[in-house]
């Protein structure tokens, strides 16, 4: 059993409230008048200098229809994600550039595999599926984004017999290969030997064809949801109400105990998030 190396929450107080700004249209001149804090203070948030008081959290909260407590435990740096151990999960560590979180997904015997996401230098994360010696059935993404999916033509080319599996709205992202690719429809199910398997939930907001896998009592999220946080609305279709909606609707209902690897940042529960993330009531 491994760990999740410590790293910090992807979003800062700053973050949070730009995203809720965003998604909610307004600049910081209106929330500033509608909050009565000054616009300069707002500012100097959103650049994670400094931090709101609690009232001050409250009333931002209030206007920007977040979770006024739970603003106030983020503008504390009082939220500390829970430690979760990752069995039969392997994290590839990319470069640093992307920064995002891509998985191995392995049975007990490391042959049968799954890959979650595959970025970054292409040779490292080949490196590190040979070094495991794994025997990739399927290649699942996320999203369309680069650092979710810049990897999948190598990874694809290194190993002909596993399945690109990716939500059709997002596909073509990876051009001549999306024709070869298992629709990632929501409710979809891919036998992953010993009886399991994985399951597709299309989770739009983020971009439209965001899907989240479920296998086992984990969830890998992709840029949908992170600890403590959302992932930004960037579809051509789908909003913030989307993205709100695909957590609460989606991930929010499944039991407790299940976890959450996100795209970006420490991995995460769905208890927790359902009682700490600040986008939710
Ligand atoms: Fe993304």
């Amino acid at each position: 059993m491994s760990r999740w190396p410590d790293i910090p929450l992807e979003d800062t107080f700053g973050d949070v409230l730009r995203k809720a700004m965003r998604g909610n249209a307004v600049n910081t001149a209106t929330r500033a008048t509608q909050t009565g804090i000054d616009a300069s203070a707002i500012d100097a948030w959103l650049a994670d200098d400094g931090s709101a008081n609690a009232p001050e959290a409250r009333a931002l909260a209030k206007a920007l229809k977040l979770n006024p407590e739970r603003m106030v435990e983020r503008a504390a740096d009082a939220f500390v994600p829970p430690k979760v151990a990752m069995d039969s999960v392997q994290q590839h560590t990319q470069d640093s550039r992307p920064n995002s979180n891509g998985y191995v997904i392995f049975r007990g015997d490391r042959k049968r595999a799954a890959l979650v996401d595959p970025a970054g230098t292409p040779a490292h994360l080949l490196q590190l599926l040979r070094d495991g010696d794994f025997d990739l059935q399927y290649i699942l993404v996320t999203h369309k984004h680069n650092d979710h999916s810049g990897a999948v033509a190598a990874v694809a080319k290194a190993y002909p017999n596993a399945q690109i599996v990716m939500h059709p709205l997002d596909a073509p992202a990876i051009g001549a290969l999306a024709s070869t690719a298992l629709p990632a429809n929501d409710g979809a199910t891919f036998p992953f030997g010993d009886g399991a398997q994985i399951r597709v939930l299309h989770t739009p907001g983020h971009t439209d064809g965001s899907v989240c896998y479920l296998v086992d009592s984990t969830i890998f999220t992709g840029d949908i949801l992170f600890s403590g946080s959302v992932g930004g609305a960037y579809g051509d279709k789908s909003t913030y109400a989307d993205v709100l909606r695909s957590v609460s609707t989606k991930i929010f209902t499944l039991p407790d105990a299940t976890a959450i690897m996100p795209g970006h940042g420490p991995p995460s529960t769905v208890s927790v998030e359902r009682a700490h993330d600040p986008f939710f009531f």
